[in-house]
């Protein structure tokens, strides 16, 4: 049998099994309410549609607050994050239970400079959970990363310091990694985003800077946020309504040839973003770890799940320029897909009246070093499979045949020396790897035995390997410890598509 219809049979197995459930339950991975839902998406879809119309579009952007450093001097950035229970006001009439960073979901938008330390206090008052703040994308020890083996209590505070190093500048996030409850303590509402400043910025100021943090939420008709269903495990959580800023499609007025930075971030826990600006042009200048060496024109852009990209987009034209979605088939499992293309995620209005005139881009950025020739080659592979074991059948998302154990080191490596990793998809679904502690250089893509360079060198922590596909990239540690990879459907990663690498000094 073809596996993703073995995959299917199992899911079904699964459903009808309620010693599986209690699988389920026993493993922490979510409470099944509603039986009825878990068959794939169609159940509650009606329930979402009927509140679709309360859910508000077209309210004005909100730009995300930032958290204000209270160390009082350049050089220091000193702050609280307290991650605890709040309300949000998603639906027109009725409160939405959430996580928050502060109150606030997405989390307060941090900024500091490269050279800055940073000491930020988390407090954890997640009732009854464990938590972590976990650095996404940045160079930080790998005692300060928030990593599941350093976990906060609940109820307990601690100290995250470091330095952020002088060419780090670029767009990176914070979140929860705690064991077992990373993807749910994300959907509930727990992720920001974190901007380090260059000292010297080759982007002209009047452009802006601005963060569009995309969420992915699902409301029930009470205004809760359901708990993941079987389908959601398998395929990772993907909601009814993209959010931009925690706003359904939200109103951004410039004038006419504006020309704007947006750091686009996909902080949803599965859904795959590939979007299109229709009437603006988009220039890609950044990715995941900062500025490329030349800016490159597009027509359309990628990001999967913890990708972030950095645009210029031109509005030339008066009249309205919106976000969409496009079509992308990321091998889904089973029955429920939703719909991808067609969903405007920020509506713009250029106003008929032109603006003051804009500096033009410049024609280099800053210069990206390659690699070079590795000392080291490994070889990662990713695979999905079912399997019965005494309480029923159990899905496994696999790297090198093994799902993930807190007490296990799965690769040993040398600080400083550059390494070449080989990901390689077997399964049929993509799956977005992710590194923790530094930034990486994809080298190459092979599909059906063609090989595609990529379009330009950038710094990445992120890069989907789609289903049947090998990406291999350059990467070097440069801080001794123990540092995650996992695919960034966070769903997958609960269930054991992750590992640990040691680097010894
Ligand atoms: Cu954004 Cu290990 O994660
Ligand atoms: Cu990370
Ligand atoms: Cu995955």
């Amino acid at each position: 049998m073809h596996r993703r219809g073995f995959l299917a049979a199992g899911l079904a197995t699964v459903l009808s099994g309620s010693r599986a459930l209690a699988q389920m339950k026993m493993d922490g991975m979510s409470d099944m309410d509603s039986m009825s839902d878990m068959g794939g998406h169609a159940g509650h879809d009606m329930g979402a549609m009927a509140l679709d119309a309360a859910v508000p579009e077209g309210a004005a952007l909100r730009e995300l607050p930032t958290l204000a450093s209270e160390a009082g001097r350049p050089g220091l950035f000193k702050a609280k994050l307290t991650a605890a229970p709040a309300t949000a006001r998603f639906a027109a009439d009725r409160d939405t239970p959430i996580l928050a960073y502060n109150g606030t979901s997405p989390g307060p938008l941090i900024e500091a400079y490269e050279g800055d330390r940073v000491e930020i206090t988390f407090a954890n008052r997640i009732e009854g959970e464990q938590s972590t703040i976990h650095w996404h994308g940045m160079p930080v020890p790998a005692d300060q990363d928030g990593n599941p083996m350093d976990p906060v209590a609940a109820g307990a505070d601690r100290v995250y310091g470091f330095e952020l190093p002088e060419g780090s500048a670029g767009s990176y996030w914070y979140h929860p990694h705690p064991h077992g409850r990373t993807a749910e303590q994300v959907y509930r509402g727990l992720a920001g985003a974190f901007v380090v400043k260059a000292k010297a910025d080759p982007v002209p100021a009047a452009y802006g800077d601005t963060v569009l943090m995309f969420t992915d939420l699902r409301l029930a008709a009470d205004g809760s946020m359901p708990d993941n269903t079987m389908n959601d495990l398998m395929n990772g959580r993907v909601g009814d309504h993209v959010l931009v800023n925690g706003q359904k499609n939200p109103r951004l007025t410039v004038a006419m040839g504006a020309k704007r930075r947006l750091r686009l971030y996909n902080a949803t826990n599965a859904r795959f973003l590939r979007l299109a600006f229709e009437g603006a042009a988009m220039t890609i200048i950044g990715t995941d770890g900062g500025l490329l060496g030349k800016p490159v024109a597009a027509n359309e852009i990628m990001l999967s799940p913890a990708e972030r990209i950095e645009l210029v987009v031109a509005f030339d034209r008066a009249g309205t320029a919106t976000l969409t979605t496009l079509d992308y088939d990321r091998g889904w499992m089973g029955p429920g897909r939703p719909a991808d293309a067609g969903l405007t995620l920020l509506t713009v209005d250029v106003s008929k009246t032109p603006g003051e005139a804009m500096p033009p881009l410049p024609e280099r950025l800053r210069p990206i070093a390659p690699l070079g020739q590795p000392a080291v080659s490994r070889r990662l592979v990713f695979t999905e499979t079912m399997a019965m074991n005494a309480t029923g059948m159990e899905m496994g998302f696999l790297i090198n045949g093994k799902a993930f154990d807190m007490e296990r080191v799965d690769i040993v490596a040398r600080a400083g020396e550059t390494e070449l990793w080989e990901i390689v998809n077997q399964a049929d679904m993509d799956h977005p790897f992710h590194l923790h502690g530094t930034q990486f250089q994809v080298v190459e893509r092979e599909r059906d035995g063609k090989v595609a360079k990529p379009p330009y060198l950038a710094w990445k922590d992120t890069v989907n390997v789609a289903r049947s596909e090998t990406v291999r990239l350059l990467l070097r540690q440069e801080r001794p410890g123990q540092r995650m990879y996992h695919c960034h459907i966070l769903e997958h990663e609960q269930l054991g598509m992750m590992g640990i690498l040691d680097v010894e000094a």
